[in-house]
């Protein structure tokens, strides 16, 4: 298993490295787009880069070079960084144009981190922080990984709580005057940075002071100010209750004077539900149709909706986080789901009141210079590309393909007559018909139903003796069936040995609240890729192209 994934990880890689983009991008109903004619969609596959901590400095930068992670940002497959910036680096001059790294590092005490600085970022070390800033942005550009812009806080610090002074419009450290200001200066200054795609107006606002009378007031107000500085950049706007609920966009639409550039975002953490006390199934069932209720049904009615953060312990041994993951890969890749993922950081230089802290949910490790776990990495590996949108048409007709979430892979041929788990791009198409046969089609060949033949066994392929396959339990994840060899009830499952697709005993149906059936979630997802080709390059146009830079300048 754990062979097969390094090799399809890395060959996956490959395939990522050679896209680009052409900028700036637009939205074309749910999806986002490029601006080549056709407008092909562009997936956001974000890691979020802190630089809103305490001493308003990305992080990272007295560990590894800002070249060295910059790299590293694009080897792991992401292609575009969610950047987290204080509203104090653009409204306070005496902060952010004259304090420099090496002051701010030294404010705290940080003297390792300058002296990391030193050794990694010399010619860094000595800049102001706004222009520490840009440069991180620049780097990025270079390396062609596209940046959204995200105010996250007034006052430099760890985020978030309901009394800290910066959760709302009009909290202690939350002038919306101010705030304005500080957009509309980052949104200018940045205008001309073709890899800035988008900027995120506020994180998660919050706090006893929320109200949605104020939130379209202010928000409006926000959208507007971004565009009219940059009416290239995709405005994109949070909701209220830490970026969790957008359910009165229900009510009452959100106006803006543009159009195609409007995107909402949501924020989904394992740690924020309860994730005990029920079956992970029912859990599950519940969390997906709250995160549908409260944000996911605008992607229904065509409107954009980022998943700016999830994340989870990369330790692995959190088991509220690793639940969480099952559940949320499934949805993730059923709504193929544009993400930025919490977080980078391998270690903060002080994070509160601790000096070069380490971050479980980092995917570096504490030192910036590997992953922290390459498994828990490889599970997203797959929705790293889009399964279909504008331009991603290959197939006649969409497709399903067999998603098996906690993995992050799929169910594909292995043999003849038998199957395992394998790379989604080598899916071939499913059905579940309405008389419960579920078959596999491999292009312009006969199809193959699946044949329950014996409990503990391989499931079998048959042209014509197939059996009946019910979705159920409350996460409408596991697929049940009937043995032919014994007429015993079974559920489709993965032989962690032999990756071998098997029938076993349906798990966890007694109600057991510790019990993990996650080896038995699948999920039939659409895709329109067809089967064998790899994603093509969104734009030959390089984002450096004269034409291009002249385009982002000139409007
Ligand atoms: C601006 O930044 C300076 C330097 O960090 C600080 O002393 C001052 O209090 C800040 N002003 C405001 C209004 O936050
Ligand atoms: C990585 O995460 C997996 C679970 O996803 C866990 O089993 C493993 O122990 C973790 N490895 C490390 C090195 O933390
Ligand atoms: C519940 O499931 C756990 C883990 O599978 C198992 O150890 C435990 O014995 C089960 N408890 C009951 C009451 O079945
Ligand atoms: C941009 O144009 C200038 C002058 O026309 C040319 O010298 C330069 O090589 C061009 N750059 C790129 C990246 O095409």
């Amino acid at each position: 298993m754990e062979r097969f994934f390094f090799i399809s990880f890395f060959l996956h890689l490959f395939v990522i490295i050679n896209v680009t983009f052409g900028f700036p991008l637009s939205t074309n109903s749910r999806w986002i787009v490029d601006d080549g004619n056709e407008g092909q969609r562009v997936k956001l596959t974000c890691i979020n880069w802190p630089s809103h901590l305490e001493t308003a400095v990305a992080e990272g930068l007295s560990k590894q070079p800002i070249d060295s992670i910059s790299e590293k940002i694009v080897s792991m497959g992401f292609n575009c960084v969610r950047l987290t910036w204080p509203l104090y680096l653009a409204t306070n001059e005496s902060f952010s144009n004259i304090m420099t790294v090496r002051q701010s590092l030294l404010t705290f005490g940080l003297f390792e981190a300058v002296s990391g600085f030193q050794v990694h970022n010399p010619s860094i070390l000595d800049l102001p922080l706004i222009k520490a800033f840009q440069e991180v942005v620049t780097c990025l550009e270079k390396h062609r990984v596209m940046v959204i812009l995200d105010n996250h806080i007034s006052q430099p610090g760890w985020c978030c709580n309901d009394n800290d002074g910066n959760g709302f419009f009009g909290d202690k450290h939350f002038n919306p005057d101010l705030w304005i200001k500080g957009l509309e200066k980052m949104a200018s200054m940045f205008a001309i940075s073709s890899n800035v795609v988008g900027m995120s107006l506020r994180n998660e606002l919050r706090g006893p002071k929320q109200n949605i009378k104020d939130w379209y007031k202010y928000m409006s107000k926000g959208a507007e100010a971004v565009h009219a500085m940059n009416p290239n950049v995709l405005v994109i706007v949070s909701g209220l209750s830490y970026d969790t609920d957008l359910s009165f966009l229900r009510d009452k639409p959100f106006e803006v004077s543009f159009k195609r550039k409007l995107v909402f975002e949501r924020h989904w953490y394992g740690f924020w539900g309860s994730w005990e006390g029920d079956t992970l199934s029912k859990i599950c069932g519940r969390e997906t149709e709250n995160m549908m209720k409260m944000s996911g049904f605008l992607l229904e009615k065509g409107i954009p909706l980022f998943v700016s953060e999830f994340g989870v312990n990369q330790r692995g041994n959190n088991g509220n986080d690793n639940m969480f993951l099952s559940c949320f890969m499934a949805l993730a890749a059923d709504l193929d789901l544009d993400w930025a993922l919490w977080v980078l950081a391998g270690s903060y230089y002080i994070r509160d009141t601790t000096i070069d802290s380490d971050e479980s949910y980092g995917v570096l490790d504490w030192s910036w210079s590997s992953i922290r776990n390459i498994t828990t990495l490889q599970k997203i590996t797959t929705i790293q590309s889009p399964f279909q949108g504008p331009g991603l048409m290959e197939t006649h007709q969409s497709k399903k393909i067999m998603f098996h979430p906690s993995s992050g892979i799929c169910i594909v041929r292995d043999s003849l007559f038998q199957l395992k788990l394998g790379s989604c791009d080598e899916s071939e198409t499913w059905r579940l018909s309405s008389h419960q046969v579920l078959s596999v089609t491999k292009e312009e060949e006969e199809s193959f139903c699946l044949k329950a033949d014996e409990k503990d066994e391989s499931v079998l392929l048959s042209k014509s003796d197939c059996s009946k396959w019910k979705l159920f339990s409350e996460s409408k994840l596991q697929l049940s069936s009937i043995t032919k060899n014994g007429g015993d009830s079974v559920c489709l499952d993965v032989d962690s040995e032999s990756n071998k697709i098997v029938t076993r005993r349906c798990k966890c149906l007694e109600g057991n609240t510790s019990c993990d059936p996650t080896s038995q979630w699948f999920k039939l997802v659409t895709s329109t890729k067809s089967r064998l080709t790899k994603p093509k390059p969104f734009l030959e146009i390089s984002p450096y192209s004269n034409t291009s830079l002249q385009k982002s300048l000139s409007v």
